[in-house]
C-alpha cells in the first residue's frame, strides 16, 4: 500500500513538475517572439490591397475566448496532479471507511445476527453451549456443556482463510455451519465482516501470557488438590466430599418428593447438614488457602529444577552450546533430554507439568490440545453428572485417553515419534501448526490448516475488499518456547 501511496504521489509530483516547467519554457519563449521579426515588411508592396489591421481582426471576443481558454487549461493542468496527490489520503480514508463499516457489521452479527456470542462469550472471550450427546446411531446418551473456544486469540491460531473454512463449514455438530458454503445462512461477505470484527477484538500478548498462566495454576492446584499427601490437602479433601455426600442427600430428597427445595424447607435435617458443611467447607479452604498457593509454587518451582538440569546436562554433553548463535542447539539438545525417559531425573514431573499445559483450561479451552486430540474433554465427560440436569448420574467416561484422538489424530503409542523424527521438528509443527495444502514430518497430510500454531503469526492475505490488505498482520504466540517444549516432551511419551 506504501508503495501503491508513494508511485501516487510520485506521479502526481512529476505532472505537477512538468506543467510548471513546462509554463516557464512557454513564458521564455513568448516573451522571444514577442520582439520585432527581422525583415518583416515595412511598407506595403505596389500590388498589395491593406487588409483590416490587427485591432480591427481581434476582437473583443477573441480575447475573451482565448484568455478563459488560457484559465481553464491553467486550471486542469494544476488541478489534475493536486488530486493524484491526494489519491493516497483518499484510499487510506476508503480503508478506514471500510474497516469501521465492515467492523461495525461484524459486530452486528457477532451479537445479533448469528448470535455468537451466545456461546462464544462478549467480545470473544469464550463459553459454552449445551447440548446433547448421541451415540453414532442417534441415542441419547447425555445433556452436556460443550466449551466454545474463546475467539479473542483466534488469529494468533488460524488465518484468516483457515477460519472462512470453519466459519463455512462448523464443526463437530456444535459449532453450526454459517457459510453459504455449508449450507449455513451467512454470505461470503458477512463471514468477512464477521472477520474484521474478530479481528477488532483481539487481546494481546501480556493477557495471553496472564490467562495461560491462570490456567497453568489452576491445573497443578486441581492436581495437589486430588493427589497431595500434605495435611492442608487431606483436610480440603475431607470436607469436600462431606459437603459432596449433603448435597447429593438434598438432591434425593428433591428426586423423592416433588417441590422439595431448601429456600422453603430450611429447617429440614438434611438442609441443615448442607448448610453446615457448607459452611465448615468455607473455613477450612479460608485456612488453607496460603498453603495451596505455596504448594503451587514449589511445584513450579520443581518443574523449573527439572528444566534446568536437563540444559546442564545438554551443555555438559556439548560444551560449544552456551556459543553465541547455538542458543536453539541448546534448547533443542535438552527438549531431546527430556523427552526421553530414563535420561534427567524428575522427568515424570515435567511431563505432568507438560500434561497440565495439554489440557489448560483457561478461556474455555483455547491454549488447550485435549479439545480437540482428546475425546470428552470438551464437555466434561469424566465430571459428575446430576439426573436433573444431564439425563444421567453416570459420567459418561471414567476416565479420558489423553491424545487418543477426537477433531484431531491419535497422538499415542509412539505415533508422533514415528511422524516427527526429532522432538525439535516436533515443537517446530506445534509453534507453526498446519497451513491448508502444505505436508509436515514424515507423512502428515495437507489438510485444511485445523491444526492451530501455537508460536507467534502472521497473516499476508487477510480477507475482505480493505485495499491496505496488502498489509501483513501479525499476533503474538499464545504458547511460549518453554511452553511448547513441556507440551512436546508429553506427547512424545504418550
Ligand atoms: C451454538 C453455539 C455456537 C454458536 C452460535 C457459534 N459457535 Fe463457534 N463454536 C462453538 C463450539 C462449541 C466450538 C468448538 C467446537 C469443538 O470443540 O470442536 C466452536 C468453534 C468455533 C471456531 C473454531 C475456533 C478454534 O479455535 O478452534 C470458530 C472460529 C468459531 N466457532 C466462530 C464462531 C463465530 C464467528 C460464530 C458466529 C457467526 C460462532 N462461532 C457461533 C459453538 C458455537
Ligand atoms: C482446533 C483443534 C486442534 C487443537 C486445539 C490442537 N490440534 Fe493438533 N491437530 C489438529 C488437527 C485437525 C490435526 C491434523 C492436521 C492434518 O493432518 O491436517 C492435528 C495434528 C497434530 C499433530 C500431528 C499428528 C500426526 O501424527 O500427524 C500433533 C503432534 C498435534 N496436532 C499436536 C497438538 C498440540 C501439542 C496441541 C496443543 C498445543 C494441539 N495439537 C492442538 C487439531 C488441533
Amino acid at each position: 500500500m506504501l508503495l501503491a501511496a508513494s508511485t501516487q504521489r510520485t506521479i502526481g509530483l512529476v505532472i505537477l513538475a512538468i506543467v510548471f516547467i513546462g509554463g516557464l519554457v512557454y513564458i521564455y519563449f513568448n516573451i522571444r517572439s514577442a520582439r520585432d521579426e527581422l525583415g518583416s515588411e515595412i511598407e506595403l508592396a505596389a500590388n498589395r490591397r491593406p487588409y483590416m489591421d490587427d485591432d480591427e481582426l481581434e476582437t473583443k471576443r477573441l480575447d475573451l475566448a482565448l484568455g478563459s481558454s488560457l484559465v481553464l487549461l491553467t486550471i486542469t493542468a494544476i488541478t489534475l496532479p493536486l488530486y493524484w496527490l491526494g489519491e493516497p489520503g483518499r484510499h487510506e480514508g476508503r480503508d478506514v471507511d471500510t474497516d469501521r463499516i465492515f467492523t461495525n457489521r461484524g459486530e452486528e452479527i457477532y451479537l445479533e445476527g448469528a448470535q455468537c456470542v451466545a456461546c462464544h462469550g462478549s467480545e470473544g472471550s469464550g463459553g459454552s453451549v449445551s447440548t446433547a450427546i448421541t451415540t453414532e446411531s442417534g441415542e441419547f446418551v447425555a445433556q452436556v456443556s460443550w466449551k466454545a473456544p474463546a475467539l479473542n486469540t483466534l488469529l494468533s491460531r488460524f488465518t484468516e482463510d483457515e477460519v472462512i473454512h470453519t466459519l463455512n463449514f462448523g464443526r463437530n455438530g456444535v459449532m453450526p455451519a454459517w457459510g453459504a458454503g455449508g449450507g449455513g445462512p451467512l454470505t461470503d461477505q458477512q463471514l468477512e465482516e464477521v472477520v474484521y470484527y474478530i479481528r477488532s477484538i483481539q487481546i494481546d500478548e501480556d493477557q495471553i501470557n496472564t490467562e495461560v498462566a491462570n490456567g497453568i495454576r489452576e491445573g497443578v492446584e486441581t492436581k495437589l488438590r486430588a493427589e497431595s499427601d500434605a495435611e492442608w490437602a487431606i483436610a480440603l479433601r475431607e470436607v469436600n466430599e462431606a459437603k459432596d455426600a449433603t448435597a447429593r442427600d438434598v438432591t434425593l430428597a428433591s428426586r423423592d418428593t416433588f417441590g422439595f427445595d431448601c429456600t422453603e424447607q430450611g429447617d429440614d435435617p438434611r438442609c441443615i447438614a448442607d448448610n453446615e458443611a457448607a459452611q465448615v467447607l468455607l473455613a477450612t479452604e479460608a485456612e488453607h488457602a496460603g498453603a495451596l498457593e505455596a504448594a503451587v509454587e514449589s511445584w513450579l518451582a520443581d518443574v523449573d529444577a527439572v528444566r534446568q538440569s536437563a540444559w546442564d546436562a545438554a551443555l555438559a554433553d556439548n560444551p560449544a552450546l552456551d556459543n553465541e548463535g547455538n542458543e536453539e542447539d541448546w534448547r533443542f539438545a535438552a527438549l531431546e533430554l527430556l523427552s526421553t525417559p530414563g535420561e534427567v531425573e524428575g522427568q515424570e514431573l515435567y511431563l505432568e507439568y507438560g500434561e497440565i499445559l495439554f489440557t489448560n483450561t483457561a478461556a474455555a479451552g483455547s491454549y488447550s490440545c485435549a479439545r480437540c486430540h482428546t475425546y470428552g474433554w470438551s464437555f466434561d465427560a469424566t465430571g459428575p453428572y446430576s439426573l436433573e440436569l444431564h439425563g444421567t448420574d453416570q459420567p459418561i467416561l471414567d476416565e479420558y485417553t489423553q491424545g487418543g484422538g477426537f477433531f484431531g489424530p491419535n497422538l499415542r503409542g509412539g505415533t508422533e515419534l514415528e511422524q516427527f523424527e526429532t522432538a525439535a521438528s516436533h515443537a517446530d509443527f506445534i509453534t507453526r501448526g498446519q497451513t491448508i495444502g502444505a505436508t509436515y514430518g514424515r507423512g502428515g497430510s495437507g489438510g485444511n490448516g485445523q491444526m492451530p500454531g501455537f508460536g507467534p503469526a502472521t497473516d499476508s492475505s487477510p480477507v475482505g475488499p480493505t485495499i491496505g490488505n496488502s498489509d501483513e498482520f501479525s499476533y503474538p504466540a499464545l504458547l511460549t518456547d518453554e511452553q511448547i517444549d513441556a507440551i512436546v516432551a508429553f506427547e512424545r511419551n504418550l
